[in-house]
């Protein structure tokens, strides 16, 4: 009777203890709940002051953290934010993504002031291919149009011939004269791309996402086993096998477009898990599933709305300078540049180049050292050597007096 009581009596305290615990945890996460509603709702009120006071737009890619994306003026894929970074009226333009979306928003507007909210923002895949492999595939082809992926460094542009996205890149191959097609930096973009275009020889260089990459056939069947009526809506960077078992392959637009119009209410989405923002808000009665675990790219993911404030605020972060930029050379050469042509049937990223006298196409007019880039690290080596300078990441954090200086050791050269 005694060890009863006794044990009812711990009981008691033990089971009071735990529920009051419970209860205090959970007391504890509204409040913190609150107090973040209250943080985010007086950031959005400050980053809505800044924009003004700063004449700035925001644009994010569908890939960016939905709080980011709810802030944005522009959300979109890569093709669009292009476009809309080209229209835009404001001074500054805030570009929420990777950098080499970044530079080609500064590339198309050398006079705005483009700011990242974090410069360590970096698209692996944009790096993959080699100035050197290009060069010895002009050797090897005499027609060779090199298709460069608009997911690619700047660097890797100004040594190609066309620029594309995921949305236009089978048009623009397409009309191509060139037979013989050397793409990069993608390899599955380029597999798709060449499975279109049978009558031309498409060269596949071994690039990736690794996020796209890491879906595979049997995640996705796992999941239609579950979902049988679920169609598949996949991106051209997935992989063949993946390809293979889709019902619609398109551009991040293409895939919330596609979900949007279609009547079937349920979907296995393979691509990066930012695009469920715009297909919810878009489709808010219809189902969406994500194939593989790793769909989160955790450079789009290094974009907050803190860091969005604090750039808008003081023009760069911690890691430094956030303002993406080029030389005044490439600003002059810039400036008579007819834009429209880029986004006209073949948007021709090379006419910029050309005019700036850095086609180096075989036979053609070779690079003008004195109108280049500045260059990714100040590695004084290769400025005395008079090396041709590119924009790259890890110039953001130079800052503008070093800039200036990188740029008088170029022109010199
Ligand atoms: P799009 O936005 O062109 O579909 O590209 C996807 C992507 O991987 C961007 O990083
Ligand atoms: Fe690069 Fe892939 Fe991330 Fe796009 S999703 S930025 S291609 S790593």
């Amino acid at each position: 009777m005694l060890k009863a009581v006794v044990f009812l009596y711990v009981f008691h305290i033990v089971y009071t203890g735990v529920f009051t615990g419970v209860m205090i945890r959970a007391i504890l996460l509204k409040i913190n709940y609150i107090r973040g509603l209250y943080v985010m709702n007086k950031l959005v009120k400050e980053i809505e002051q800044l924009k003004k006071e700063k004449n700035a737009v925001i644009l994010a890619h569908y890939y960016v953290n939905d709080e980011v994306q709810e802030i944005a003026d522009y959300i979109g894929d890569s093709y669009y934010l292009a476009k809309v970074a080209r229209e835009v009226d404001a001074k500054t333009i805030v570009f929420c993504g990777v950098s080499f979306m970044g530079e080609s928003a500064k590339i198309l507007n050398p006079n705005k002031t483009v700011l990242m909210p974090d410069m360590s923002a970096d698209c692996p895949m944009a790096h993959m291919a080699q100035v050197e492999k290009i060069e010895e595939m002009r050797e090897n082809y005499d027609d060779l149009a090199v298709v460069c992926y608009i997911n690619s460094t700047a660097e890797l542009k100004c040594h190609s011939d066309v620029c594309v996205t995921s949305s236009n890149a089978v048009k623009i191959v397409k009309s191509l004269p060139n037979k013989n097609i050397f793409f990069i930096p993608d390899e599955n973009l380029g597999r798709h791309v060449a499975k279109q275009i049978p009558e031309k020889n498409i060269i596949l260089n071994k690039g990736f996402c690794h996020v796209h990459v890491s879906m595979t056939a049997d995640n996705l069947k796992a999941i239609k086993e579950k979902y049988p009526k679920a169609l598949v809506l996949a991106h051209p960077e997935c992989k063949q096998e993946v390809l293979d078992l889709a019902d619609y392959i398109g551009s991040t637009s293409g895939i919330i477009n596609y979900a949007t119009e279609s009547d079937n209410e349920e979907f296995i989405i393979c691509t990066e898990s930012g695009v469920g923002y715009e297909l919810r808000t878009k489709n808010p009665n219809k189902k969406f599933y994500f194939a593989g675990t790793k769909h989160f790219c955790p450079n789009m993911k290094l974009n907050t709305v803190e860091k969005v404030c604090h750039v808008l605020k003081t023009g760069k972060n911690e890691g430094g300078e956030n303002e993406i930029w080029i030389t005044t050379s490439v600003v002059e050469a810039s400036l008579d540049i007819d834009f429209d042509y880029l986004f006209t049937e073949l948007q021709d990223l090379n006419s910029l180049f050309q005019r700036m006298g850095r086609c180096n196409r075989k036979g053609k007019k070779p690079i003008d050292e004195t109108n280049c880039f500045v260059y990714t690290k100040i590695d004084s080596n290769l400025i005395s050597n008079g090396s041709r300078g590119f924009i790259d990441r890890t110039m953001y954090n130079l800052s503008k007096e070093a800039i200036s200086e990188v740029d008088g050791v170029i022109s010199e050269s």
